[in-house]
């Protein structure tokens, strides 16, 4: 697909490699994860904690396809800045307010890249107790050495290359693009 003149505005001159997920592949791809979480969780109560900022479109999504009741929050994590390698140094700089214990914790990422964020997130939710700790990644990048939880979702496996839109940024910028594409 050809930028139209929409994307072509929402990107101010930036030249993208290519679009590597269309607007109706997510959309069609969400609902099937929406299915799948619904049918995974038959009782009990659900939490679906966001990670901030990149999940925000994709968990937004996501939730208006889950078919029982449910809460959710976020977690803020700060990861790597402007750069386009991680660092594995993170910091937890909003914390969900409600209780974990007792109840099905659903992390939900916007991509599993090196799993450093992950692991570290993991082993402090852990430590609270909850009912489960599950995953949903709408991208996975399969490069991850050791992963301390394996994602029970995934959206799609993703190619090595850096990706934006749909939530994912580079230094902040193209987030709102409702495709995901790669940039170099
Ligand atoms: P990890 O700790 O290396 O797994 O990186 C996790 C975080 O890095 C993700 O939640 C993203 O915010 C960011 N990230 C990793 N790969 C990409 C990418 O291709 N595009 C944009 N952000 C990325
Ligand atoms: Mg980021």
């Amino acid at each position: 697909m050809l930028p139209s003149t929409e994307t072509e505005r929402q990107l101010g001159g930036t030249k993208l490699a290519r679009i590597v997920y269309e607007v109706e592949t997510i959309a069609k791809r969400v609902a099937e994860l929406g299915q799948a979480i619904t049918a995974a969780y038959p009782d009990g109560e659900l939490l679906v904690l966001g990670l901030l900022k990149g999940s925000f479109i994709f968990l937004s999504d996501l939730v208006r396809r889950i078919d029982r009741p449910l809460q959710v929050d976020f977690l803020v994590a700060a990861s790597y800045g402007a750069g386009t390698v991680s660092s594995g140094d993170v910091r937890l700089l909003y914390d969900p307010e409600t209780t974990l214990a007792g109840r099905h914790i659903l992390l939900v990422e916007d991509i599993v890249d090196t799993g450093r964020t992950l692991n570290r997130l993991v082993e402090l939710l852990r430590e609270r107790r909850p009912r489960s700790l599950e995953m949903c990644a709408l991208l996975h990048k399969h490069v991850a050495e050791h992963l301390v939880l394996e994602p029970k979702f995934v959206g799609f496996d993703a190619p090595r290359a850096f990706l934006v839109g749909y939530g994912l940024d580079h230094a902040e910028n193209f987030r709102h693009l409702p495709y995901i594409a790669s940039l170099t």
